[in-house]
């Protein structure tokens, strides 16, 4: 697939068929995409925890089902196509193939420019293969009860849950802001 074409009909996955497992061929070349990006210095401070046993994914599941629903709840919306798609993700994460967490040790200020170029690089990868995904991050809220499940040392960071699996919907081009709107060329407009 054409980078372009993955770039722009990445997007959030949140329904995925939890029958389909997904190959360890693939999974392996989406986790060395993943590595090929940037990190200050070369210090490729991420470890990336695969998870696949369903029990520790089930616990995992029950942690961001917890926070995400009180999350959406609070906002208010619970009947758009996004809030419809987060309400399915946060009842059935725990049930798709592969969870992906990225993960680090140091200043959770610093590591983040470290580990999302990573992470987008992830998503492509996943998205050349057929293979959807969403990057999330409210598990954090309750980032000790994940970090538990999963035996993660008080130390080290987790930056996001991405779920990994064939998808039930359609790929589509992401909605966003045409570039009138967000690009500005040589100085700050007045
Ligand atoms: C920093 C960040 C955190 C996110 N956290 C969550 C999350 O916890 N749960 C979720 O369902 N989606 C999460 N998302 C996905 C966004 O909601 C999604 O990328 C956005 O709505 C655009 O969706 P689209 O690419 O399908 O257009 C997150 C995205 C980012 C960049």
């Amino acid at each position: 697939m054409d980078v372009f074409e993955a770039i722009h009909t990445t997007r959030a996955m949140r329904r995925l068929d939890p029958d389909r497992p997904v190959d360890e061929t693939d999974l392996r070349k989406i986790l060395t995409a993943a590595t090929k990006g940037p990190t200050g210095g070369n210090r490729q401070p991420v470890r990336w925890l695969v998870v696949r046993d369903p029990e520790l994914k089930r616990r995992v599941g029950e942690v961001y089902r917890q926070v995400a629903h009180a999350a959406l709840d609070a906002s208010g919306d619970s009947d758009s196509p996004h809030a419809r798609s987060s309400y399915h993700l946060a009842d059935h994460l725990g049930e798709a193939p592969v969870l992906v967490i990225p993960c680090a040790e140091g200043d959770p200020a610093r590591l983040p420019a470290s580990v999302y170029p990573g992470v987008q690089n992830l998503m492509l990868a996943a998205r050349a293969l057929g293979l959807g995904t969403t990057l999330t991050t409210i598990h954090r809220v309750k980032e000790d009860a994940v970090k538990e499940v999963l035996g993660i040392p008080p130390q080290v960071n987790t930056f996001a849950i991405i779920p990994i699996g064939y998808p039930l919907g359609h790929w589509g081009e992401a909605p966003r802001k045409p570039l009138e709107e967000v690009v500005y060329w040589d100085r700050w407009p007045s």
